[in-house]
């Protein structure tokens, strides 16, 4: 039975969390065993012809997306990226584009594969019936193909990006013995008619490497056109059975990577979908260049000198029972959340919000974490300022008056530590900062976007209407509510005010949920976690559960995604093992 209301705590409590004080100022080399040999100088080759003919369209402008930032292309500690994603979900024509913005070496299984295969090699003859049959080459052969590559001096100097690998657990299971961890992990998301189409009218040119499409992207003349070849893999039969295949591995390749993995929708123009990745690497990059310079970023300022867990843990943190949390798993959090509210803003949302309840940032257990809370907001309204953005945050003020007048209690003194905190060396405050209270005469003509620091009813007085004003005086610019509690409190006599209760519930509804983040229990309890529900904007809310691997570790493993936020029956039906049309049954559960 799943606790699935809101409420989480934890089992060890302690009273203050270190991120209270830290608001204010203040690669692993890998060992590659060549058990397999391989004609590394044939594919090397290859992959350099890919390279050299690279980006010749004139649609993709190398412009950072971040303002003040410079991309350095070749650091002691170079960018290691992995692309995934279904068949011809476009990781190839990316990985031009990454490569020569980025210079990282591209290695691609499917490049290296057929190089062996059209060079006659012995790898090329064992793999040419899987590959030709649209089925997975065997993962020794793969694995020593990669692990040699990576090795060698160019991809350790430039950095790597690996194109089609992992694709199965196994795979995924071999870097991380071997240590090899990239710092990003990319998922291009495309609906399954789109990637046949893809497939089918997919062309090659054998001479500079570089993809075309008979419709999307056709070739430049006709001395190309006369010599593009058509993979013996793009038949719409074997795309359907690659489709499976990729199905059958992805989610348990990305539970792997799950902390440091990205979904991006890639069906949308090539530029287009560039320009996130282009966002994201820069911004891994700019991380990598800070710590490397030995410069704080935003994220890194509140280092609770505790030795890095973060290997500990893959995809979703484990430990969260425990706080205070570490410094990666809140890192962790804060990225998580700003990805998914920068992209529900830059689709134009204007009324969202966030709902994230962990034991370290549910100030309703315990006051100190509101500490956490602040610091989520500073990275979210930092982040926004180093876009451009004037940005207010907002906390509300004490209501009512008389004997009456209050705020909740999580909020007392919120005020002060926003205007007491450290927002940066670069005199963002009360330029692209400013802080503020909530209603509508605290909208400026000049403020881009709002904040709102959990914004609640106190007992007798009722934020919605100074939140309504806000939000009309606001009209197009996004009203963004970290950990709102919007439902109906009782009045002063503690009787429950029913007077135009129904518009207020409507208005409170009427923000969409861009981020939430959610763990699960069972019903009346509050330890051990069962699971969690995560949905970051625009992607599906996906559930995972809770596994013990061994003594003291465990992970969380994927076990169903939903178009919409899942029922408490939903989700048991889920941990049951029932399909999701399977019929329903009285289950007591909620
Ligand atoms: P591999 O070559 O890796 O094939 P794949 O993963 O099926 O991916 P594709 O190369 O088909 O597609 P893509 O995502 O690169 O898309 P592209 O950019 O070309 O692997 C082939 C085989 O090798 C496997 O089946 C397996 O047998 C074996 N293998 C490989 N790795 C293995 C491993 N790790 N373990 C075991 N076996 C392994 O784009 C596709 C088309 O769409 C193009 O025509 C392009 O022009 C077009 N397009 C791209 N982007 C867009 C866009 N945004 N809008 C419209 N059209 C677009």
């Amino acid at each position: 039975m799943l606790n699935y209301s809101p409420t989480a705590t934890h089992c060890c409590n302690v009273p203050l969390t270190p991120t209270c004080s830290s608001l204010f100022k203040s690669s692993p080399s890998s060992s590659l065993p060549n058990s397999l040999s391989f004609s590394s100088a044939l594919v090397t080759q290859q992959l350099a012809s890919r390279h050299v003919y690279a980006n010749t369209n004139p649609n993709i402008k190398s412009k950072p997306l971040h303002k003040g930032l410079k991309i350095m292309c070749s650091t002691s500690e170079p960018l290691k990226v992995v692309i995934s994603g279904a068949p011809a979900s476009g990781k190839g024509t990316q990985c031009e584009m990454i490569v020569e913005k980025f210079g990282l070496v591209h290695v691609s299984t499917g490049d290296l594969l057929r190089a062996e295969v059209s060079a006659g090699t012995e790898i090329g003859n064992k793999a040419k019936e899987y590959m030709s049959s649209g089925h997975l080459v065997p993962d020794e052969i793969v694995t020593a193909m990669v692990t040699t590559r990576l090795s060698l001096k160019d991809a350790q100097e430039k950095g790597w990006l690996l194109d089609g690998y992992p694709r199965s657990f196994a795979q995924a299971e071999s870097l991380e013995k071997k240590n090899i961890r990239p710092d990003l992990y990319i998922m291009l998301d495309v609906p399954d008619d789109i990637l046949i189409d893809r497939c089918v009218g997919r062309r090659l040119d054998p001479v500079t490497g570089r993809i075309y499409h008979i419709n999307n992207f056709p070739p430049e003349n006709g001395e190309i056109k006369a010599r593009l070849i058509t993979r013996p893999d793009d038949t719409e039969d074997k795309v359907k059975s690659r489709l499976r295949i990729y199905k059958q591995n992805a989610e348990t390749v990305l539970s792997t990577y799950l902390n440091i993995s990205k979904k991006i929708d890639g069906n949308r123009p090539k530029g287009v979908v560039f320009k996130e990745i282009d966002s994201l690497l820069s911004r891994v990059q700019k991380d990598k260049e800070a710590s490397k310079s030995g410069k704080l970023t935003v994220s890194d300022s509140h280092s609770d000198g505790k030795p890095s867990n973060k290997e500990n843990w893959r995809g979703i943190p484990t430990r969260l029972n425990n706080i205070p949390h570490s410094r990666e798993i809140r890192e962790y959090f804060y990225d998580d959340v700003l990805q998914a509210t920068q992209r529900a803003i830059n689709d134009g949302k204007t009324q969202i919000k966030v709902e994230i309840n962990i034991p370290e940032l549910n100030p309703e257990m315990d006051v100190y974490r509101i500490g956490t809370l602040m610091e989520l907001v500073r990275v979210l309204a930092l982040s926004f300022a180093d876009d451009g953005k004037r940005v207010k945050v907002c906390v509300q003020g004490s209501m009512g008056e008389g004997a009456v007048a209050g705020m909740p209690l999580q909020l007392a003194g919120t005020r002060k530590i926003l205007e007491f905190m450290d927002w940066g060396d670069y005199g963002a405050r009360d330029t692209f900062i400013k802080i503020g209270s909530i209603g509508g005469k605290e909208v400026d003509e000049q403020d881009d976007m709002f904040i709102l620091v959990a914004p609640q009813n106190a007992v007798g007085n009722c934020i919605i209407d100074d939140l309504r004003a806000m939000t009309t005086a606001a009209g197009h610019r996004p009203v963004v509510l970290v950990n709102p509690r919007l439902k109906d409190l009782p009045g002063s006599s503690g009787i429950m005010q029913t007077m135009g209760r129904e518009k207020r519930l409507e208005y409170a509804a009427s923000f969409e949920i861009c981020y939430c983040f959610r763990l699960l229990y069972y019903a009346g309890t509050q330890y051990p976690i069962m699971g969690a529900l995560r949905m970051s904007y625009p992607y599906e809310y996906e559930l995972y559960k809770r596994v013990d691997v061994s003594a003291g570790k465990e992970k969380y493993v994927i076990l169903s995604t939903f178009p919409k936020r899942p029922t408490g029956e939903e989700i048991n039906d889920a941990f049951e093992g029932k399909t999701r049309n399977e019929t329903k049954r009285a289950t007591g559960i909620w």
